[in-house]
């Protein structure tokens, strides 16, 4: 196969949604229409339940549960369509951020009851910093849910970006009778159905028809009709180049847990999805096409096994082509690197592979040469623009209880750091290490393996900070007198980035205030333009 040949063949996009709106389920039937598995239910042990906050033994195994459906590839009509999954629990968010850079484009799921909520915000601000185009998915219309123009409304308004449905609910719960295919004119009509995949598809071409009216009845025909003309009439015609570019996000409404509506969106996935794309490095931007190999570490997983301290580095191929046993340059470290074992994962299996292409995603035996964010290169210097991190929301000092082993605690925390468990800030004087989360649950995971992979002895104190603000400016004096007056409250991050902890949100203005040459970046993005 050549370059341009698995381009225009690969498909790589992430799922995202708020907990419980449906990912899973929609995940899981996405496989199940692309013939990756045969039955529902295998996705579904990956979540990590609601309930499992307190639970290690939980955890640990769905992690690993999670390293074989972190990527799940299938062939679908001549496509090779690479889902990234994302965990939908909070606490894992930044997990999700990350993964939102190996990825080509996202589709949004959104419970038509709920519409938007918050995490589904945080994640569609991501996506928009990166210009990702998104497919938006309207599910459980077998439920009551709000009215679809409002809820478009309150896509467009909350979302800030423009939305255009391509299909159409006809109904909504006891009375949902299906969907019109506004882009293919064709109707396809709701049996609640679990199992079954086939749909009825009746093509109506003209909304006039009166066969519409002796399908639905005269008041949903009637009430469809006005509808399209208002859809017509109000939102501009659906262009391929504004999804491209991330300004619209076409819209489709279903079910996934009755199967509805996921083929309407797998084919027009695969039909206006976009191919590959290129990344930004220090260097230059780096197109697909580019003959010689790259791509960087988004993701690394532990190995479960405390006594197997090897991990799994997931690398997204950027240009080039990848291949087994062959040195590749590892940027950061200066080093070569070969992979005997490199490895795929098709829907719930994994496999060793020969050769891995843009798009796709390579999971490398690592015994801890990798961090997240490492770029790998065919020789070339370059490093793929920083990962960003965001402010973490929950911050507890890590306390060493045992002198004797504080080598261990340094490791293990560090280790742990670089797998992206959580950020850490250091302070000065004392070495005092600030461990920040977006949940609760790092930390018992964190507390959990330092004592058990590690050997430490430690416990965390909650810290009462309440944002973690990135600091830069060009006026060196007001950095410096900024640097005395709140030396208690300055640390660094991993790579050695200037850090303000504000204790409150007040405190924090009043800092932007009293130093308007300062910028109080809310998260590290601000590097990926210096
Ligand atoms: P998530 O990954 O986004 O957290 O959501 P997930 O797919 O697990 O779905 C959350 C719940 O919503 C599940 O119910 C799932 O069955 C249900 N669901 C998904 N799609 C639809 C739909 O189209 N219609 C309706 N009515 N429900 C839907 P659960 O009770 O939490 O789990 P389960 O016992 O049903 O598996």
């Amino acid at each position: 196969m050549t370059n341009q040949e698995a381009l225009e063949k690969r498909r790589t996009f992430g799922i995202i949604s708020h907990p419980d709106a449906g990912k899973t389920t929609l995940t899981e039937k996405l496989l199940l229409f692309g013939g990756a598995i045969q039955t529902a239910g295998a996705v579904k042990n990956n979540k990590i339940k609601k309930t499992a906050t307190s639970d290690f033994m939980e955890i640990e195994k769905q992690r690993g549960i999670s390293v074989a459906t972190s990527v799940m590839a299938f062939e679908y009509e001549n496509k090779q369509i690479n889902i990234l999954d994302t965990p939908g629990h909070k606490d894992f968010a930044e997990d999700t951020f990350r993964t939102l850079t190996a990825v080509d484009s996202v589709i949004l799921v959104i419970d038509c009851a709920n519409g938007v909520e918050e995490q589904t915000k945080k994640l569609m601000e991501v996506c928009r910093m990166r210009k990702t185009p998104v497919i938006i998915f309207v599910n459980k219309m077998d439920r009551d849910g709000k009215d679809p123009f409002e809820l478009l409304d309150e896509l467009e308004q909350t979302l800030n970006l423009k939305v255009r449905p391509l299909t159409w609910p006809i109904g909504m719960g006891d009375r949902f009778q299906g969907v019109y295919n506004i882009y293919q004119k064709s109707l396809n009509l709701f049996s609640a159905n679990k199992t079954k995949i086939a749909s009825d598809l009746v093509s109506i071409l003209d909304i006039q028809d009166e066969v519409l009216t002796e399908i639905i009845g005269l008041k949903p025909a009637e009430e469809l009709r006005d509808e399209l003309e208002t859809i017509e009439g109000v939102y501009d015609a659906f262009n391929r180049e504004t999804y491209l570019s991330g300004d619209v996000a076409p819209v489709f409404f279903g079910s996934a847990v009755n199967n509805f509506g996921v083929q309407e969106l797998l084919d027009t996935f695969c039909e206006i999805s976009p191919s590959p794309r290129g990344r930004e490095s220090d260097k230059r931007m780096v197109e697909p096409t580019d003959a010689n190999f790259s791509g960087f570490v988004f993701k690394i997983h532990a190995n479960l096994d405390p006594k197997h301290r090897d991990r799994i580095a997931f690398l997204r191929v950027v240009s080039g082509k990848f291949e087994r046993n062959t040195f590749y340059h590892h940027v950061r470290l200066h080093k070569k690197l070969k992979f005997a074992n490199p490895t795929s994962f098709m829907a719930q299996d994994k496999s060793v592979i020969d050769e891995a292409y843009p798009g796709d995603v390579v999971g490398l035996y690592d015994t801890g040469n990798f961090k997240i964010g490492d770029t790998m290169t065919e020789g070339e210097i370059m490093m793929y623009k920083g990962i960003p991190s965001f402010s973490p929301e929950i911050f507890q000092e890590l306390e060493n209880l045992d002198p004797l082993k504080s080598k261990q605690l340094e490791k293990g925390i560090r280790q742990l750091i670089d797998e992206g468990v959580a950020q850490l800030f250091v302070q000065q004087p004392g070495n005092r290490k600030i461990v920040g989360t977006v949940g609760q649950l790092q930390f018992e995971v964190i507390n959990y393996r330092l004592i058990h992979e590690y050997g430490a002895n430690c416990r965390f104190v909650p810290r009462n900070y309440f944002k973690a603000c990135w600091i830069t400016s060009n006026d060196k004096i007001q950095l410096e007198s900024f640097r005395r007056a709140k030396a208690n409250y300055l640390a660094v991050d991993k790579d050695d980035n200037l850090v303000f902890l504000a204790e409150t949100i007040f405190l924090l203005s009043m800092a932007e205030q009293d130093y308007p040459e300062i910028t109080f970046h809310k998260s590290s993005e601000f590097m990926l333009e210096l």
